[in-house]
This record gives C-alpha cells, sequence and structure tokens, in this order.
C-alpha cells in the first residue's frame, strides 16, 4: 500500500481569509494588535512569559538558536563545536543559522528500512549514545 503526501495544499478556509482581510485593512502588517494578542495568547497556551512573533521559518530557525546560544540555562546551553542532529533533507536555512553559531552539523544518515540516528545528545558534551529510529 502507498500513500502519497501532497508537498503543498490549499488549507485557508474563510475564517482565514477573512482574518487576513481584516490585518491587510488595518495598514499594519508586522508589529500590530493582532500580533500582539498573537505573542500573549501564545505564550499564556505554551505556559511562557514571553513569546515573539517572526517573519518567517528561517528567522525562527536563527532565533532559537541563537537563544540556545545566548542562554543561561546550563541544560539548554549549545557551545561552539556542540554537535547538533539535522535531517539530510530540509531547507537551507536548518543549517545557516547552526554553521553561523559554530556548531557541528550532524547530518541524519539513514538506510533504505529504517533511519539511524548515530550522534551525541545535543548540548550534553557527554559520551556517544546510538539510538536507532524505525519508520516502516
Ligand atoms: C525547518 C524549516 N526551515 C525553514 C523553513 C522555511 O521557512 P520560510 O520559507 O518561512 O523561511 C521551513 C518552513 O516550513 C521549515 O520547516
Amino acid at each position: 500500500m502507498s500513500f502519497k503526501f501532497p508537498l503543498a495544499t490549499a488549507s485557508w478556509g474563510k475564517e482565514e481569509i477573512d482574518a487576513m482581510q481584516r490585518v491587510i485593512a488595518s495598514g499594519m502588517f508586522t508589529m500590530g494588535a493582532n500580533v500582539q494578542a498573537f505573542e500573549r495568547d501564545f505564550a499564556q497556551y505554551v505556559g511562557s512569559r514571553h513569546c515573539v512573533m517572526v517573519n518567517s521559518g528561517s528567522s525562527a530557525n536563527l532565533l532559537i538558536v541563537a537563544a540556545l546560544f545566548y542562554t543561561k540555562n546550563p541544560r539548554l546551553k549549545l557551545k561552539r563545536g556542540d554537535e547538533v542532529i539535522v535531517p539530510a533533507v530540509s531547507w537551507s536555512t536548518t543549517y545557516y543559522p547552526l554553521y553561523q553559531y559554530g556548531l557541528k552539523i550532524q547530518v541524519c544518515r539513514y538506510r533504505s528500512a529504517y533511519i539511524e540516528l548515530r550522534s551525541r545528545p545535543v548540548g550534553t558534551g557527554g559520551h556517544r549514545q546510538d539510538s536507532r529510529h524505525h519508520w516502516r
């Protein structure tokens, strides 16, 4: 049995199109009241004190890598040379922020029937651990 997932589909209904029209009519496309309300609601939803909305997935990748690089939380902190596991197929902006912060990019290798990860967990600096994830 095989099933093909479409790369892109139309996912906007009337509600989304109306919401976009309200934003266009407001003239505030970036730092307006809707963005502020979304940041507040999302922060509340995930139980965080803050939320920052950005313009793209690429900017979000850069922001999270920078946040992990500059965090004072030692459990999360990334340092130059840390290994980060990335998918073999992704956007260029999956890799560039990691390169920008001097992280060691570890591309996820795969074999035909399963995906095998062999890398040290991100940011631990600990012993090499092997883990295998199977998709069948
Ligand atoms: C991991 C990842 N990187 C980058 C992008 C690209 O996002 P954008 O085109 O908004 O910069 C996406 C988009 O979904 C993504 O999932």
